[in-house]
This record gives structure tokens, sequence and C-alpha cells, in this order.
């Protein structure tokens, strides 16, 4: 099996890359240098001249509060980039999976959101994610979308790495304590991806979209206690350096970006379907914890 993998140079990217493929596997990374999802013209003669199996489309505008004063970028990537490798995939007889977010809802709802929920999306980032959603639907038949939350890893910029730094600079950090939601790490995304791929590869795959996130939920303020319980934990900070962590609401930490209050994801239909789940969330968050102090020991 050929696979092609577009946003091969991000967070989720670098897990995918380094995931345990059977060897039979011809895995083909394309970060954006490579593979620039808003160059139709490049795109389609690449994916016509390499004939993959399947393409994996990790290739998104992320930056969600930048998306607000970027909307071009963040549509031209997230919706127009998305239909266009759709369409190209359909052309070519290549399924698609292609990878979307848990700001696709308004939050309003209590408790878990199933796929078939209604999207409303608040911010420029979720509303051209769920424009991508449907161009993808409309273009492609043979289509997974896998709506994620909260994504963090080794490999770029995000919350875990970003709290264990300011931990670091400051001796009271203010975090979130109202917006709930499901911390995933991108190395289960990963190792979901090669499952997934497996079930297309040997003709049992079922389309359509998924929810994958980390089993369990909480707010940014308990991922954050989390995250320095676990440094803490591993040696990794003197006992008494660890800072204080504030609960604040939404209100008193405002950002460009609105983002939904609960963006908990129910993950039943995508374990029924390929039988893959993500661990407790706290279970993934040690590993990556416990990587990022590994690397910044002296060897
Ligand atoms: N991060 C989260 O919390 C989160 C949550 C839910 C869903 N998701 C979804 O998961 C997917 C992967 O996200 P991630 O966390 O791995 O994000 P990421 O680390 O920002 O990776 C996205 C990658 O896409 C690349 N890219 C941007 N524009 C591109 C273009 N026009 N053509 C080709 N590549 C392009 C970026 O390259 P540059 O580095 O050069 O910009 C980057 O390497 C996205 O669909 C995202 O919407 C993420």
């Amino acid at each position: 099996m050929k696979i092609l993998i577009f946003g091969a140079g991000g967070q989720i990217g670098h897990e995918v890359c380094r995931a345990a493929w059977p060897s039979s596997y011809e895995v083909l990374p394309l970060d954006r240098s490579a593979g620039d999802v808003t160059h139709p013209a490049a795109l389609s003669a690449l994916i016509a001249s390499r004939r993959p199996d399947l393409v994996i489309n990790l290739a998104a505008y992320t930056a969600v509060d930048r998306a607000e004063s970027e909307p071009e970028a963040a549509w031209a990537a997230n919706c127009a980039g998305a239909a266009h490798l759709a369409a190209t995939c359909e052309e070519n007889s290549a399924p698609l999976i292609h990878l979307s977010t848990d700001y696709v809802f308004d939050g309003r709802k209590r408790g878990s959101y199933t796929e078939d929920e209604p999207v409303n999306p608040l911010c420029v980032y979720g509303c051209s994610k769920e424009a991508g959603e449907r161009a993808v639907r409309a273009a492609a038949l043979c289509h997974i979308i896998i709506r994620t939350s909260w994504v963090y890893g080794v490999h770029g910029n995000n919350f875990v790495k970003t709290m264990l730094r300011l931990a670091g600079e400051r001796q009271i950090l203010r975090v979130v304590a109202d917006q709930q939601g499901c911390p995933t790490a991108a190395a289960d995304i990963a190792s979901a991806l090669t499952m997934i791929a497996r079930q297309i590869d040997q003709g049992t795959a079922r389309w359509g979209t998924f929810h994958f996130a980390g089993a369990g939920d909480t707010s940014w303020h308990g991922f954050a206690e989390e995250i320095l319980d676990l440094e803490s934990r591993f040696g990794a900070r003197p006992s008494g350096s660890r800072p204080q962590i504030e609960p604040v609401t939404t209100a008193q930490y405002p950002t460009p970006a609105r983002r939904p209050m609960n963006s908990v994801l129910d993950c039943r239909k995508i374990a029924e379907a390929y039988g893959v789940s993500a661990p407790p969330w706290r279970t993934s968050l040690a590993a990556v914890v416990r990587e990022l102090i590994d690397q910044k020991r002296p060897r």
C-alpha cells in the first residue's frame, strides 16, 4: 500500500512518520514545501504521478487566534485546499483520510458530542474546518473525516510544551477552567491511522465522519495541573518550585477567537467501526511529558 501524507511536518505528521506501519507499506511524507494543498495544479500532478492507494491530509492552518486576522490563509488551506485534495483523490480513485476538529461545535451542549450532532463553529478556524469537511464529503466518495481535539505531542507548539516552559519562568500561571475537552496525544492519533489504513487495505473500511480523542475529559486548568504534577513526579522540578495554577474564566482571559465551552467528543463510533480507542488522557500525557523531560536531560 502506498500512502501519501500531506502536512507531514506538523505535530501529528511527526508521529505518523514514526508510527509502526506494516513493513510492506510505502509511506511518503510530504511537508508543505513538497505538497502545498493550496497549489491545485501541483497537487493534481503530484497525486497523478505518485498514484497513492491512500491519502492522509494533516495539512491545515491551525493558528486558531491568528486565523481571526488572517481568514484568507485559514480558508485557503482548511477549505479550498481540502476541497481540491478531495476532488483529486476522487479522480485518482484514492481514498482520503482528512483530519478535522472539535471546534466545529459551539459547545452549548451538555455531555459529549456524537458525529451527527449539529455543527455551529464560533471562530474563523472552526468555520474554515467545518467548510472543509463539507467539501470533502461532497467531492470524495471514499473519505474518512476524523475530528480530534486538544492535540499535543513532543513535536511542534502545543499546550503541554507551553505550560512546561511557563512553569520555568513564572510563579503563578492563570489557566482557563471553564472550557471542557479531551486532550489527545498526537501519537495516539498516528496509531489509530495505521489501524484504519490496514482496514482500508483489507477492503473493510467504513467511510464517513468519526470522532477520536483521548479518553476522559478535563478543563485547560485540569490539563495544566496534570502536566505540572507529572513534571514533579518525574523529578524534573525541585520540590517547592512548582508554580501555582490559578483557575480563571474564559471571560477573564479573552482571546481573539471564540472557543466552545464544551467540546468533549463521543468516540464510540470509531471504536465500533475500527476497533480503535485512545488510552485515558492522563496515561498518554505521562508518556509525552516523560519524553519531553528526557530530551532536556544532559546525556
Ligand atoms: N492541534 C490541535 O489541537 C488540533 C485539534 C483538532 C484537530 N486538529 C487537526 O489535526 C490536523 C493536524 O494538526 P496538527 O496539530 O498536526 O497541526 P500543525 O502542527 O500545525 O501541523 C499542520 C501542518 O500543516 C502544514 N500546512 C499548513 N498549510 C499548508 C498547506 N497550504 N499545504 C500543506 N501543508 C500545510 C503546516 O506547515 P507549516 O509548519 O509550514 O505551517 C504544518 O506542518 C489538522 O487538520 C488540524 O485542524 C488539530
